[in-house]
């Protein structure tokens, strides 16, 4: 779109990677999904692109990795249990969300 000079621009990356033309069922969370044009970690060049997100993958890679190997039967306690979240324009993050080890 064109946006008019002047104008002030709040890019929303939560609202970008649920985007209808770009993904199929965008509101689905899937592990697979390929391609995976996400923009969690920014797009494009220097100053728009996160310059920790090798770091940051490498982290949640060893996170779940670690998570499954502790915790094998980790499981919702609920089947329709769902999460509660943040409050945030910019961040979403799960605040809680009951699981049981089985
Ligand atoms: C899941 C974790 C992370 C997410 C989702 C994330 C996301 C982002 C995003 C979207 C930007 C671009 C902001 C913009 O200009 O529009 C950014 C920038 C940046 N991030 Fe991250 N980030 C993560 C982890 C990290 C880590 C672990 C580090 C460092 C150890 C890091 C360091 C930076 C730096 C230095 C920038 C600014 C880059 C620049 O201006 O050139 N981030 N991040």
């Amino acid at each position: 779109v064109t946006i008019p000079e002047g104008s002030s621009v709040l890019d929303v990356y939560a609202s970008a990677n649920r985007d209808e033309d770009v993904f199929d069922e965008p509101f689905v969370f899937d592990i697979c999904r390929h391609p995976n044009p996400h923009v969690a970690f920014g797009f494009g060049p220097h100053f728009y692109f996160c310059l920790g997100a090798s770091l940051a993958r490498l982290e949640i890679k060893v996170a779940l990795e670690e998570l499954a190997r502790r915790a094998p039967g980790l499981h919702l306690c609920e089947p329709d249990a769902k999460p509660t979240y943040s409050v945030s324009s910019f961040v979403r993050g799960i605040t809680s969300l009951a699981v049981a080890v089985s």
